[in-house]
């Protein structure tokens, strides 16, 4: 089971926008995924469609079981959502006994997913550090600007922090350049910057795309939205080079 962190402290990174279209892509091929929204916006399961009674605020707070958590939201694929009483949730955790390590205590029995993605919150908090501590791998979506950058740093340094302090051996494996823009001359020079700091890392971009802008607003991935688009297209690539860095 893969267990992968999509996250960059930056908001309007692309991170769900990722995160739900690599974990369709790779149920299409047929893999189990499991999806854990971070973030109390609760963004994941709005964008496929999904309202669920039990969020990941009845597991960390209420101890409701996982199972019941887990909502279906698409063939192979399913969530658990979240919404605005993760928040305080996450105040709550902070009382907590090895707060940090509350995320991962839940999910340890989880079983039957080839792939687990959480999404996350753009923001150093608590939570964070729990998806951290639970994941293995992290996914970087970085927009193709350059105040983008800031938050790659300082996500860098906290990921040595957290290996350090918790004997983890959590790791960047893809960096995803998002918003690419063939015309603009910065695209290019960022990915450029991202290839010299994560050499191999890099994965092919995600043009901007105006489809990938609407899809979420009809609560379909967009390959359900537009499947032929260059985003689809993108997308679909990642997924394969995700799923072949794992080989
Ligand atoms: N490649 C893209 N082209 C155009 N719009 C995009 C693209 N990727 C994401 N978006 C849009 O940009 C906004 C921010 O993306 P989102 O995935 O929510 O970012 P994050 O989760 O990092 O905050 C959303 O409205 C989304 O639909
Ligand atoms: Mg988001």
């Amino acid at each position: 089971m893969r267990k992968i962190a999509v996250i960059n402290y930056k908001g309007g990174t692309g991170k769900t926008t990722s995160v739900v279209n690599l974990a369709y892509a790779l149920s299409m091929t047929g893999k189990k995924v499991l999806l854990i929204d971070t973030d109390p916006q609760g963004s994941s399961g709005y964008y496929l469609g999904i309202k669920s009674d039990k969020t990941l605020y009845d597991l960390i707070i209420e101890n409701v079981a996982i199972q019941d958590c887990i909502q279906p939201a698409r063939h192979n694929l399913d969530i658990i959502c979240s919404n605005e009483h993760v928040f305080p949730a996450e105040l709550k955790m902070g009382r907590m006994n090895e707060r940090e390590l509350v995320l991962s205590k839940k999910l340890q029995d989880l079983y039957g997913y080839d792939f687990v993605f959480l999404d996350c919150a753009p923001s150093m908090n608590l939570l964070n550090q729990n998806a951290l501590l639970f994941a293995n791998e992290v996914v970087l979506p970085v927009s193709m600007e350059y105040l983008s950058l800031i938050g790659v740093k300082q996500l860098l340094k906290n990921i040595k922090i957290i290996n350090r302090i918790f004997s983890k051996k959590v790791k960047i494996t893809t960096v995803i350049p998002t918003f690419y823009d063939k015309r603009h001359k910065k695209s290019k020079d960022i990915i450029g910057s991202l290839k010299r700091v994560f050499p191999n890392m890099v994965s092919s971009p995600v043009r901007v795309s105006i489809s990938l802008s609407e899809a979420p607003g009809k609560k379909m991935t967009i390959f359900e939205y537009d499947p032929h688009c260059e985003a689809a297209e993108d997308y679909y690539k990642i997924m394969e080079e995700i799923v072949s860095y794992g080989k």
